[in-house]
């Protein structure tokens, strides 16, 4: 069986809706993959920021392996078990803010929004949600709606939750508002208050929901005053503040939650991704008041929270504390800026260079001064990436940025070949577009 022959069935056993990666792969370790032709990748990809403690960390595989041979599911509300009372007490005591706090588990980033609106309207008594242009909250029915990018999570798959209302985000290198930080004053988070008095009724609005970074939107790190300035909105009118940390938490930025760079405690907060380290497995963590609004039963499902993953979830926390990632982060992104800053010196297509800890990211524009995204470069860059060995994940409204999401534990040879072919294929796709 080889790559070819794999692709060749998953064309016709697959639907054509499913994005397409070139090649299969066979075993994983850290931060490198292997396929099934023997070929050997390295990972800035992570599954989408999944594996931010590394592919198959040993500390990962030992506590799943004990985990399945005792037993793999009763589903948590039948018959409970202790790894996921641990992981919720891991959750509460590490979730930004001084409150007492309560956490339950679901499967999936999108189900983690899901409930975290839930919560919020429970807790509220409203109904209405405010999102953000260039925001990406998952795939089901409420989280595209919340998502601001039609094509292709939204396209032909409406209608879509009404009472949702969208503002701009701080997107600074594309300003909504034409101004430039500092001297805008972050004019951008007025245009909340704004929304009150045009678009929608604050006292009916249950919940404000962002990404303290934006992750599928490019990478767009808002000013340290932004986040402050909407909380403090959400708090003078009654409206809760849902932190969508599904691609931010678990170290990406250089702390353990993106929310903590700004000074705030989200009312709630949504986690996914590298917290079961490739097991399915998302949180809902909030203050306890809020938290414990929705009616017993109202909140649940079969499998959230499942046994293995509530024990990987948990050894994601060791490795955590034990091999300080949240500052290895720093060291990583440090690293990736100096290059990305070198490149950009020699590349007039990359218009941005930006990120916060190992959240990096490239946006390519035709143009540095009319800023024109260029997407067929980011696409044919991207492929070329791939065959030339590097996982990688392209992002943005425009289709125009290169993010990097490497396991944080990646060995720092391994992270400057890495590097060395982000460069290289640049320099190809460049001579010959
Ligand atoms: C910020 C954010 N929220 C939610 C999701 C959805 O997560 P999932 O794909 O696990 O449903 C993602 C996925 O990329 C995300 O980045």
């Amino acid at each position: 069986m080889n790559n070819a022959e794999v692709a060749k069935r998953r064309a016709e056993a697959l639907p054509r809706g499913l994005s397409s990666s070139l090649s299969f792969v066979a075993s994983a370790k850290n931060a490198t993959i292997t396929d099934i032709d023997g070929r050997d990748f390295i990972d800035f990809a992570g599954g989408i920021g999944v594996m931010n403690v590394g592919h198959c960390h040993p500390k990962v595989m030992a506590a799943v392996h004990e985990q399945v041979d005792l037993f793999s599911h009763t589903c948590f509300s039948v018959f409970s078990y202790e790894p996921y009372v641990a992981l919720a007490e891991k959750m509460n005591g590490h979730a930004p803010g001084p409150s007492p706090k309560k956490t339950f588990f679901v499967n999936s980033g999108a189900e983690a929004v899901e409930n975290a609106i839930k919560v919020a309207r429970a807790a509220t008594g409203r109904k209405a949600i405010v999102a953000f242009e260039n925001a990406f909250h998952g795939r089901t029915n409420l989280a595209m709606g919340l998502t601001s990018k039609v094509t292709p999570y939204k396209r032909d798959f409406g209608p879509f939750t009404p009472g949702i209302f969208r503002i701009p985000y701080a997107y600074c290198y594309r300003c909504p508002l034409n101004l430039e930080y500092p001297a805008c004053g972050v004019e951008c988070a007025e245009l909340l208050r704004a929304g009150f008095e045009n678009d929608f009724q604050a006292d009916e609005v249950a919940c404000l929901i962002v990404e303290p970074v934006q992750g599928e939107g490019g990478f767009v790190v808002p000013p340290p005053e932004y986040h402050a300035r909407l909380k403090q909105i959400c708090e003078e009118n009654g409206i809760l503040y849902v932190a969508d940390e599904v691609q931010t938490g678990f170290g990406r930025t250089g702390k353990l939650f993106a929310t903590e760079h700004f000074g705030i405690e989200p009312d709630v907060m949504t986690t996914a991704k590298s917290l079961g380290a490739g097991y399915p497995i998302a949180a809902i963590t909030g203050k306890a008041e809020y938290m414990d609004a929705p009616v017993a039963g109202g909140i649940g499902g079969t499998y959230g929270g499942n046994p293995a993953a509530c024990r990987a979830g948990l050894a994601v926390f060791q490795i955590f504390e034990e091999e300080r990632l949240a500052d290895r982060a720093n060291e990583v992104g440090g690293r990736v800026r100096a290059r990305f800053e070198a490149m950009k010196n020699a590349h007039e297509c990359i218009g941005d260079v930006r990120g916060i800890g190992a959240m990096m990211a490239l946006e390519l524009v035709q143009d540095r001064s009319t800023k024109k995204p260029a997407a067929a470069l980011a696409k044919a860059y991207r492929t070329k990436l791939f065959q030339n060995g590097l996982v990688n994940v392209g992002a943005g409204t425009y289709d125009n940025v290169i993010r990097t999401l490497m396991p944080l534990t990646i060995e720092f040879d391994v992270l400057d070949r890495g590097l060395d072919i982000m460069e290289q294929t640049l320099n190809e796709v460049t001579a010959s577009s």
